[in-house]
Parts: C-alpha cells; sequence; structure tokens
C-alpha cells in the first residue's frame, strides 16, 4: 500500500510514520511527502530518508480547486493509495475530499468530539479537562468530524501548561498514528 503524508511544519508525525513504515512486516509504504510550505521543516526530514518530496504554495493558484487539483494529480503520478495529513495546516475541499474518501485519514491533538479546530490543549486546560489526547480519524468535508479509527488518553496533571500537555499529546500520537494507519493499509490490502 502506498502512502503519501501532507504536511505544513516540523514533521514529527510524519517521522513516526516514517520510522513505523521501515519494519519489513509494515502493510505500507511512505512514497512521498508533500507540503504547502516551502520552508517546512519535514520537507527534508522526508528528503534525507530518501522520499519524494514536493512543495506546492496555495496562494500561487487561481483558485482552492486548482490547487487542490494539482495536489491529486501529483498524488497521483505517485501511485498514492492512502493520504495520510500530519499537521497539515488548510482545510480542504469538497471535491478533494470526496476524491480520497475512505483512504484521507488525520491526526488531531483532542479526543474528538471534544475540541476541534485549533488551541485543544489550550481549550482543554481553561476547561479544567481530567483527560486529553488525541485521535486518528478519516477526513470528511466537516472539520474534525469524520469517524475515529484510534484514540489515546492521557491525564491532565496539576501545574500543566500548554505546552507540557501538549508535549504529553504527542508522545500518544506518535505511536497512534502509524497503529491507524497499520490498521487502514492492512484492510486496504484486503480489499479486492
Ligand atoms: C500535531 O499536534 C497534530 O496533532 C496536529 O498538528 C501537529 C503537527 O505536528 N494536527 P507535527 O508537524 O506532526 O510535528
Amino acid at each position: 500500500i502506498r502512502v503519501a503524508i501532507l504536511i505544513s511544519g516540523r514533521g514529527s508525525n510524519m517521522s513516526a510514520l516514517i520510522e513505523a513504515a521501515k519494519a519489513p512486516d509494515y502493510p505500507a509504504e511512505i512514497v512521498g511527502v508533500l507540503s504547502n510550505r516551502a520552508a517546512a521543516p519535514g520537507l527534508e526530514i522526508a528528503a534525507s530518508h530518501g522520499i519524494a518530496t514536493a512543495s506546492l504554495a496555495q496562494s500561487r493558484f487561481p483558485s482552492r480547486d486548482m490547487f487542490e487539483d494539482i495536489m491529486t494529480q501529483m498524488l497521483e503520478s505517485w501511485d498514492v493509495d492512502i493520504v495520510c495529513l500530519a499537521g497539515f495546516m488548510r482545510i480542504l475541499g469538497e471535491d478533494f475530499v470526496t476524491r480520497w474518501a475512505g483512504k484521507m485519514i488525520n491526526i488531531h491533538p483532542s479526543l474528538l468530539p471534544l475540541y476541534k479546530g485549533l488551541h485543544t490543549h489550550e481549550r482543554a486546560l481553561a476547561d479544567g479537562a481530567k483527560v486529553h489526547g488525541c485521535t486518528v480519524h478519516f477526513v470528511t468535508p466537516g472539520l474534525d468530524e469524520g469517524a475515529p479509527i484510534l484514540q489515546a488518553e492521557v491525564p491532565v496533571l496539576p501545574g500543566d501548561t500548554p505546552e507540557s500537555l501538549s508535549a504529553r499529546v504527542l508522545i500518544e500520537e506518535h505511536r497512534i498514528y502509524p497503529e491507524a494507519l497499520r490498521t487502514l493499509a492492512s484492510t486496504q490490502a484486503l480489499a479486492p
């Protein structure tokens, strides 16, 4: 199963997927990394693993639809079966989401359906939440609304800051994202 990862930034979840996919029994291969920011540090990390990379700035295209058509062309040129969003900070349009329906997943730093959108750690702390966590879910047109594949919980500890809490959640992100991709890739490999 051929997988592309879409990023915008540091790419730590991308790195976790790349490392996991090196195991001989892992059912997916990371064949390309696409960023909407040329300066994303994750691009260099991917290239250092010998993975194809590309960056496409949405602002250079006349419309979001055209930007996303080119992304799909790029993904198709890599012969991609599954798309993983890993800190990709653009909301995707309906055509793109429909093209990859059931084949595109995202990692979100909260226990969905709680705290969709940005600043999840700040909001969990402001609410006095006792548990927090992360979710890998299918991407559907509604932001952070698709069916969950895997979740992990972490405790919120006294004295936590958004930074300390996000670091605790990130450890779990790096654990469950490769697991969720393994599950999806295994299912797809069995599909006719
Ligand atoms: C992660 O917290 C992820 O859950 C969110 O964006 C962040 C990306 O970090 N969607 P990284 O680029 O994977 O390090």
